[in-house]
């Protein structure tokens, strides 16, 4: 059984992560591809108490501190990974996930409250090896963003404390994941996500295709040949 592929959505409010999520699900589904989507923080029902805890607000007013907070993410995120991502990778399944890594290295990271060293090895601890296959940093002005999420909110939805924010701080994290993405350049891909839903899909299925699907086709086809010529050899003999 091939091991399955995680693929994870970056990128600001509003960008387009969730539909994109759904929209790849069901392409790969029509390719024969079994996948499953989660979200960060959460994805698991522990990881998700926890994210009730950090986005409404209740730690920050708690008094938890950000080294506290970061410790929180990176524990929900070892479940998350331990009981949701693995096994789905291992049952041979791909895992879309909605935030990841990079997500925590832009929030957390942008304040100077946070060691750099906790941020890495609390990275390290929680994601476990498990590095994403393929990333996708959806990039678009905040603003449009911010104006994208408000509109898809629901009168009776609250605003959580990250889109209360102000739009500097917003414009400042599309950069930090611009400058995640040109570090890691063989994981990340930066799509344009101000064009129309169906163009970033497009543009999203085209990347999976080059970057996952034909190098896993022409892995299995060689194994195949060479399977065949043992087999060929070994009848020789
Ligand atoms: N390319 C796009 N152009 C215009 N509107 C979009 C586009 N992509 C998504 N939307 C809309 O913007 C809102 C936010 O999209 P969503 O996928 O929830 O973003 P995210 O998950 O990144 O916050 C939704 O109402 C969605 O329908
Ligand atoms: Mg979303």
């Amino acid at each position: 059984m091939q091991r399955g592929k995680f693929i994870t959505f970056e990128g600001g409010e509003g960008v387009g992560k969730t539909t994109q999520i759904r929209l790849l699900s069901e392409y790969l589904k029509t390719k024969g591809i079994e996948c499953i989507s989660s979200r960060e923080p959460g994805g698991s029902p522990w990881a998700e108490a926890v994210r009730h805890v950090l986005l409404s607000g209740l730690a920050d007013k708690m008094g938890l501190g950000p080294s506290g907070e970061a410790i929180l993410f990176a524990a929900a995120r070892a479940d998350h990974v331990d009981s949701k991502i693995e096994p789905a990778l291992e049952q041979g399944k791909w895992v879309l996930c909605d935030r990841f890594m990079d997500s925590t290295r832009v929030y957390q990271g942008e304040s100077d409250d946070v060691a750099p060293e906790l941020v890495d090895s609390l990275e390290r601890i929680a994601i476990n090896g498990h590095k994403p296959d393929l990333t996708f940093i959806l990039d678009l002005r905040a603003d449009v963003g911010l104006h994208r999420a408000n509109a898809r909110r629901k009168a009776s939805e609250a605003v959580d404390r990250f889109e209360r924010e102000d739009i500097t701080i917003h414009e400042n994290r599309r950069n930090a994941f611009l400058q995640l993405a040109t570090r890691n350049p063989d994981r990340c891909r930066v799509i344009d996500a101000s064009q129309t839903i169906d163009e970033i899909a497009f543009d999203i299925w085209r990347t999976v295709e080059n970057v996952l699907i034909k190098p896993a086709k022409a892995e299995q086809e060689k194994r195949d040949a060479d399977q065949t010529s043992e087999q060929n050899e070994a009848e020789e003999a």
